[in-house]
Formats: structure tokens, sequence, C-alpha cells
């Protein structure tokens, strides 16, 4: 009732009568009034006045359970949210869950992430009141080794909703950060469990910097957040719930056509690399060369400089520009 509440709130340009509420949730008068004053309490700005019902006049950036359901679009990602205050990591509890039996799309959001895992091993910092940190549960019907490419799906969901908040669309640096003016502002981590050569789910997680307003010194040059890059902030609610819509949207289109050759053309058109000069870090050795795209398993095309075109598997190599970090 809370997240219907909150909903009905937003979409009405004005009142909305105590009585229209019981009516609508079978529920008495001083139900609703709790239901208000916590919603105050969280942070909604809330008018009452007599005789006339209920009116938002304030939007915060509020997170919570309540807050997140109320943004949902539908789609594949999202009927289930499982939000936490504070966790050790929304990847950790995404798997947990998955393993309880959760079913493919659920939402996993923290407010604060204690133990945020990055990619190689490494933290990844997520204080509260300034990120999006999420996690999805995917039980695709595909071979693991199709696994990796769900993580250029991701990238092109996350920046479509983006997108469709903002306005501005990040560009992708192969094959899953985000990147505004050449400075990251999402990372995802793709982690998959598998029983005799099938996938059991997988694990989709994004880091989002949203509303950070600084970043420390070692980072200032490659880290950025969407309030540096666009002037101001921005609600994480709807910003959830377009990222989910459209990730749903991406992974629809991936399952249906069995690789990325009918996102290729999209992916392409949003990749940093395209057409710069990259440093290919493989484990026999580091080599340069021009980034021509992705083929439809989303290897990383590379014209090495005798002229031959290597593919690039995504989690087996590090990918650099050669004057930065794209
Ligand atoms: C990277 O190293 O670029 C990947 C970062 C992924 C961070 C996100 S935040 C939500 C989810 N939970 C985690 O512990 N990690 C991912």
């Amino acid at each position: 009732m809370k997240a219907e509440i909150i909903k009905l709130l937003k979409e009405r340009n004005g009142y909305v009568s105590g009585q229209e509420l019981c009516g609508r949730f079978g529920v008495s008068r001083t139900a609703v009034w709790k239901v208000i004053r916590q919603l105050e309490a969280e942070g909604y700005g809330i008018e009452a006045v007599r005789n006339r019902g209920y009116r938002l006049v304030e939007m915060t950036d509020v997170l919570s359970g309540a807050e997140i359901e109320s943004c949902m679009e539908g789609g594949l990602i999202g009927a289930r949210v499982v939000y936490y205050e504070e966790t050790d990591s929304t990847n950790t509890r995404a798997k947990v869950l998955a393993e309880e039996g959760a079913p493919s799309g659920t939402l996993v959001v923290a407010e604060k992430q204690n133990a945020g895992k990055g990619r190689r091993g490494r933290g990844w910092s997520s204080p509260p009141g300034s990120g999006v940190w999420m996690s999805v549960v995917l039980r695709p019907d595909i071979e693991p080794s199709h696994a990796s490419m769900l993580t250029l799906t991701a990238a092109l969901g996350v920046s479509e909703g983006i997108y469709r908040v903002t306005g501005i669309m990040p560009q992708i640096k192969w094959p899953n950060d985000l990147v505004l003016s050449g400075k990251k502002i999402c990372g995802i981590l793709t982690e998959m469990t598998t029983e005799m050569d099938t996938i059991q789910y997988v694990v989709t997680g994004m880091g989002i910097n949203v509303n950070t307003p600084e970043f420390p010194k070692e980072l200032k040059d490659k880290a950025s957040s969407l309030y540096l890059e666009t002037g101001r902030t921005w609600r994480r609610g709807p910003l959830i719930g377009a990222m989910a819509f459209a990730l749903g949207e991406y992974y629809e289109r991936f399952l249906a056509a069995g690789d990325l050759g009918t996102l290729k053309g999209e992916y392409e058109s949003r990749l940093a690399n395209l057409n710069r000069q990259v440093t290919v870090l493989a484990s026999g050795g580091e080599y340069r060369g021009t980034c021509l795209g992705i083929d439809r398993q989303g290897e990383l095309l590379v014209e090495r400089e005798d002229g031959t075109v290597s593919r690039v598997l995504a989690g087996e190599v590090s990918v650099r520009g050669i004057y930065g970090y794209v």
C-alpha cells in the first residue's frame, strides 16, 4: 500500500483525498494517516489540508523499498524488489536470494554497502546518499560461455535508463564501464553460478555514481558522477526504475537473438573506444591497436599495427586507452 500511495501522490498533480485512499486500499482513515506520517518521516514533503486531502509538495531523494517499488515501470526486471538500508554487497545478497529460489528479475538495492565489490577482487566504495548500488538476479537459458554477453547487455540497459531520465547518454568503455567526459560513472560486476555446465543463475551488479559531490585525489581524473557531469542532483528512485525497465528490454532482445547480433549497432554507437588506440593487457603480453568495434559475441575487435585483427574476450584482458582511462 505504501508504494501505491507514493505512486498516486506523484501522479496526481494535486490533492488525493483521504476518502479516496481509504476506498482504494480498503483501510481506515487512521491507517492512511499512519502511512502518510511514515512517508513524512522518511523525507517526503506532504501537505495535508482538511476537506481536500494530501498533496506531495516536495520530492526529495528518498530511497526506500516503497519508493523504489513506486518507480518501477514493469518489464522483466524488478517485479520483486529487495531493499537494504545497509548491507555487505548487493551482489552477495542477490546470490543468497538466488540460492533460496528468488525468481529471475529480482532486484536488490542498498542505500549503503559496507563491503561493495568491484572487478578483479577490488572493493567498490558505496557510501549512503549518493549512488545507486543494485544487483539483478537473472536465470538465462544460455551456455555459460555466453554469460559475458550479459555484461555488455547490462551496460546498454543502464546507459539507456540514464539517458531516459537525464537526457545524457553515457558512453561505454568496453566491456561494461559507463563513462562521461572520459571518466567512469558506473561499473558493472557480473557473477555466475553454474552446475553441470548449465547456468543456475547470474547476478549482475551495477554501481552508479549519481550525486557524488567529489572524489578523492587519486580518483579525480578517472571517476565522475551524474551530478558532477550535469551540474544538478538526480533522484535515485526514478533512475532505478528507468534502468531496471531498460535492462529488461535489452535482456529480452538479447535472449531472443541468442547473442548480441541485434544489439551490436547500438552498442557500437555508444562505444567510447571506437576508432581509438587501445592497449590490450593480455596474459601473454601487451599489444596496441585500433578498436574497430565488437562482434556478435561481444568480443572487442582490435586491429594491430601489422594489420591483423584480434578478438578480445571480455573478462580475459584489460583494455586501456593510450592517453587516459578510455
Ligand atoms: C567495477 O569494478 O567496475 C564493478 C563495480 C560494481 C559495483 C556494484 S555496486 C552494486 C553491486 N554490488 C557490489 O558489491 N558490486 C556491484
